[in-house]
């Protein structure tokens, strides 16, 4: 293993949601994260999309208990400026090889977008054993998840793109399925709203949610 991936990793394992936030006000992002507690999640990912992510991030990164990433991360100084606003965890919507090694130099788990076998096999060459699925639903969902996963038995996937309450549920059945990452327990126009009663709600549900779940996590 080359970074402290099975740290977060396992979180993910357990919390088996991440919530992919986007946050147009830095100070939303203590409010924000408390929510998420709240409802019962305590990963969060602030997308690098807005001119406010790093401020939000930084702020999001104090609240106690809550392990924060960043998402969207597309070049070697955003990862410099996420690691250092406090982000414990990488998303990136694609597999860039540079951003992967910078985020295993710092020792920072990173969880790259794949959509294809090849990416699989240059992410699994760089020694990841976990990526990010993207755009999950709109390349083909469960079906084109369990397919391309088949030939890499030891990677582990948090498909995301797409996912709503409903299909989150097919996704964490899959065994090759860690947890899945998705905009809909926290959407941008409630967190906009600064609605916390609502996010609080829908958080809550998806994880009351994952009792229906037969497989054992
Ligand atoms: C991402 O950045 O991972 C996705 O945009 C989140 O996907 P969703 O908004 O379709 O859930």
């Amino acid at each position: 293993m080359v970074s402290d991936q099975p740290g977060v990793a396992e979180r993910m394992a357990s919390t088996r949601l991440l919530p992919v936030l986007t946050v147009d006000d830095a100070g939303q992002a203590v409010p924000l994260g408390e929510t998420l507690l709240q409802g019962g999640l305590d990963l969060a990912e602030v997308t690098f999309r807005t001119p406010t992510a790093e401020d939000a991030l930084r702020a999001m990164a104090t609240v106690p208990g809550l392990c924060v990433g960043a998402g969207t991360v597309l070049r070697i100084d955003q990862v410099d400026r996420a690691v250092d606003a406090g982000a414990r965890f990488i998303v990136t919507p694609g597999l860039n090889a540079d951003v992967v090694r910078r985020c295993l130099a710092l020792s920072v788990p990173v969880f790259p977008g794949v959509a294809t076998a090849t990416e699989v096999m240059r992410a699994t060459d760089l020694g990841l054993d976990v990526v990010k699925l993207f755009p999950a639903e709109h390349l083909g969902g469960v079906r084109m998840l369990a397919a391309l996963g088949a030939p890499f038995p030891a990677l582990r996937f948090v498909p995301t793109g797409g996912i709503d309450a409903a299909s989150a549920l097919s996704y964490l059945r899959h065994p090759a399925v860690l947890a899945v990452g998705g905009s809909w327990m926290a959407p941008a126009g409630l967190v906009r709203a600064g609605d916390w009663e609502q996010i609080r709600r829908l958080t809550a549900a998806a994880v009351d949610a994952l009792a229906s779940l037969e497989v054992p996590r």
